[in-house]
């Protein structure tokens, strides 16, 4: 094995990379998995072998192995192997990436949504929708058959926070695709637009209309990606992608397989919020809005899950924020890079003041008066409310976030104003009845965003250019001459 290594990298150079013993690898069960599947399945074979593993020596078995108590384990040609291959698995070469994975907000994409899905996928659509929807993109709960089998409703699954038989959450090939487990093919924004397109995190048409996308598409061949070292503005000037400004590494910032840790807002809510994120002593990480005061180190705080975790770390939104900038001055002045900031950062917050957090109000207020039935999307204003925020809202604010006018404007904020003046504010009117003046108006009125509306205009565009009646022709034929 030591002699197959050296032959390509030197067996010191790569144990240093994985943190691992390059004896660790190379299962003496490993190559005749290769062989039959080379016949069964040429297809998987062949990405592996000219893979970093394959070429390194890391077999099929050094993977797929098993030991029997291990809930979907099953024997395989004299073997015990499991399909899963968990983050766990990988994590016994790549430490770093498996505990950065596992801290993320990407870990936690299933756990997050798990109380939603009923409403979601099963009461507007139906179950066979949460396997083949939701569970795609934000990852499914694996359930194992009483022989080892994986259960097809719940797998083939690689969602981003897919829960493990194992235990642990996410899954390496949702960015990495099997079996060529490459870097380079992970720093193209393609591996993130599976998920990250559509109407409420439309990441892939932003970026694709931004100067930053138009500029990485004609200059691809100075991305650089195959590199092994990949630093903004070292490595690549050509243009940023997805991966350099959430992941990537950039002059002093190291590269990190958390995607969360740069971001200071919440862009996703009803209400955007700024955030804390927390690192806890066990290495889990939280979000806490910063309106709230910051817990203390040491301090004892209250997990997702329910449980008591201990403060080690608190990243104020504002030092989330220079992390992200600092990526921005590897090819940007600070001014420049300061200004834009403060464009994106105005748009949420009249996002904010002048519509989420009104229709947040007026919608709190139709409930609590029971004008509405406590069921979610049973009611034509709970869609036109859910499509404000969550689709035309979010849009406008990843829009601002990532240099897209378009989807800042047309495809986002003028449609959130259409909605809000056309539509939501009609069919809240009209369930308030007699009662609007109580609530829904003072919401209206209380805000100077919408106090536009008692005033008279200078311009109206709606009708466009209207010529002026034709004057008197007789009138006309005595002035031109
Ligand atoms: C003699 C041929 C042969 C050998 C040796 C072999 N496999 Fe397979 N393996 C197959 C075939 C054929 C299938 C597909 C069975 C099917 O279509 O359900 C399969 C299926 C699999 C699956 C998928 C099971 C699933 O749940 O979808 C995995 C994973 C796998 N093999 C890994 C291995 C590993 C690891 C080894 C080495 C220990 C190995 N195989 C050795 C022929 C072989
Ligand atoms: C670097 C680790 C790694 C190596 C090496 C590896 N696999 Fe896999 N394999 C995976 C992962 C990850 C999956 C995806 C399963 C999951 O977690 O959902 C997978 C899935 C599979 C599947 C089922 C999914 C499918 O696409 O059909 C088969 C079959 C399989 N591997 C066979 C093999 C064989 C044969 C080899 C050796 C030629 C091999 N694997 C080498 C990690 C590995
Ligand atoms: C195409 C992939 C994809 C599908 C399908 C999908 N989601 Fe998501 N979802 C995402 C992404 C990406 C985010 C993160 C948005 C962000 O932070 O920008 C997200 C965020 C969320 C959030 C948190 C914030 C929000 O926008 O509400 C919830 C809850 C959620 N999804 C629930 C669901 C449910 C329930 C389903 C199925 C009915 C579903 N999602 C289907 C990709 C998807
Ligand atoms: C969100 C997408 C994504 C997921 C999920 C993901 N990776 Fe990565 N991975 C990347 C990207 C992008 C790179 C290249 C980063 C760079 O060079 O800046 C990378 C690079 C790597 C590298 C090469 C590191 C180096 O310095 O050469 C390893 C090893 C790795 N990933 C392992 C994993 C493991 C293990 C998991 C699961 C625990 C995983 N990745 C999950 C996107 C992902
Ligand atoms: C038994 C040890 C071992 C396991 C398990 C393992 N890897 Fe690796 N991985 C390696 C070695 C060795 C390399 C080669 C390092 C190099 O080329 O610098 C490597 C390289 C990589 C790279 C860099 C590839 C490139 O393009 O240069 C990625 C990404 C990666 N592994 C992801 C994974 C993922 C994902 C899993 C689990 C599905 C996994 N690895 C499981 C040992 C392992
Ligand atoms: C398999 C689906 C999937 C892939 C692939 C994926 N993501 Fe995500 N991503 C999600 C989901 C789902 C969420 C929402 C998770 C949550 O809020 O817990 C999310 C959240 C995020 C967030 C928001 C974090 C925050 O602070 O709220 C960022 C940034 C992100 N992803 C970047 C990326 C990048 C960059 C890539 C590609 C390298 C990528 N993602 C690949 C599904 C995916
Ligand atoms: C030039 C840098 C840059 C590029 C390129 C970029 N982003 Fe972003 N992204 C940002 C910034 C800045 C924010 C706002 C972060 C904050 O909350 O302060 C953001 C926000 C996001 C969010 C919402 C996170 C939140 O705060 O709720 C997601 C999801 C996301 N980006 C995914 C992607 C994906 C996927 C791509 C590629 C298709 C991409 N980004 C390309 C800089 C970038
Ligand atoms: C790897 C280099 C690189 C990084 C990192 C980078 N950019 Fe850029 N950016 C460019 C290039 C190149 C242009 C195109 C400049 C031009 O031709 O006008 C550009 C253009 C822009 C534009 C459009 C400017 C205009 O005049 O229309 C904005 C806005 C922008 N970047 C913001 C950011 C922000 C914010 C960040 C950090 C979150 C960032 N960029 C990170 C390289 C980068």
């Amino acid at each position: 094995m030591m002699l197959l290594l050296g032959a390509f990298v030197g067996p010191q150079a790569l144990a240093d990379k994985v943190a691992l013993d390059a004896d660790d690898w190379g299962h003496p069960g490993g190559e005749d998995c290769a062989s039959c599947h080379e016949k069964a399945s040429p297809g998987l074979a062949a990405e592996w072998r000219s893979s970093a593993h394959g070429v390194a020596g890391v077999n099929c078995m050094d993977c797929h192995q098993a030991t029997a108590d291990e809930a979907d384990a099953m024997e395989h040609e004299g073997q015990i192997i499991a399909t899963i291959v968990s983050p766990k698995d990988c994590g016994r070469c790549h430490a770093t990436e498996y505990q950065q994975q596992a801290g993320s907000v990407h870990a936690e994409a299933y756990a997050l949504i798990a109380d939603r899905v009923p409403a979601l996928a099963h009461n507007l659509t139906g179950a066979a929708m949460q396997a083949a929807g939701c569970d795609q993109c934000h990852g499914s709960q694996v359930s194992v058959r009483g022989d080892g089998t994986l259960d097809p409703a719940t797998w083939p699954n690689s969602g981003i926070g897919r829960i493990n038989p194992d235990g642990s959450r996410g899954s390496c090939s949702s960015c990495h695709g099997r079996h060529a487990f490459s870097k380079a093919q992970a720093r193209e924004p393609e591996a993130c637009v599976r998920c990250h397109s559509g109407p409420d995190s439309p990441d892939k048409e932003i970026f694709e209309a931004s100067k930053h996308g138009m500029l990485y598409k004609a200059r691809h061949a100075g991305m650089n990606l195959d590199s092994d070292s990949w630093v903004a503005g070292v490595n690549y000037t050509a243009a940023p992608t997805c991966v350099t400004c959430h992941m990537g590494a950039a002059g002093k910032i190291p590269a990190t397989h958390d995607v969360g840790m740069r971001n200071a807002w919440s862009l996703n809510s009803p209400v955007s919020q700024r955030q804390y994120l927390i690192v806890l002593e066990d290495g889990s990480k939280l979000e806490l809005p910063a309106a709230d005061a910051p817990p203390r180190r040491g301090s004892e705080v209250v997990k997702a899950d329910g449980s008591i975790g201990k403060v080690k770390v608190v990243a104020t939104p504002e030092r989330r924020r220079q992390i992200m900038s600092l990526v921005c001055l590897e090819c940007h002045s600070k001014t420049f890079t300061e200004g834009f900031m403060s464009q994106f950062d105005a748009v949420v917050e009249l996002f904010n003041a002048k519509f989420g957090e009104p229709a947040q109000a007026i919608m709190q207020g139709l409930y609590d008066a029971e004008l509405l039935t406590p069921l979610p999307f049973d009611e034509p204003i709970e869609f036109t409310y859910w499509e404000l925020w969550h689709d035309e809202g979010a849009r406008a604010r990843h829009g601002a976030s990532m240099a897209s006018p378009n989807h800042a404007w047309w495809e986002g904020m003028y449609l959130v104003g259409r909605n809000f003046y056309s539509r939501f504010l009609p069919q809240a009117r009209a369930l308030a009845g007699e009662r609007t003046g109580e609530l829904v108006e003072p919401w209206i009125r209380q805000s100077e965003q919408h106090a536009w509306l008692g005033q008279p205009q200078q311009a109206n565009p709606i009708l466009g250019h209207v010529p002026a009646p034709d004057p008197d022709p007789a009138a006309a034929t005595t002035e031109a001459e």
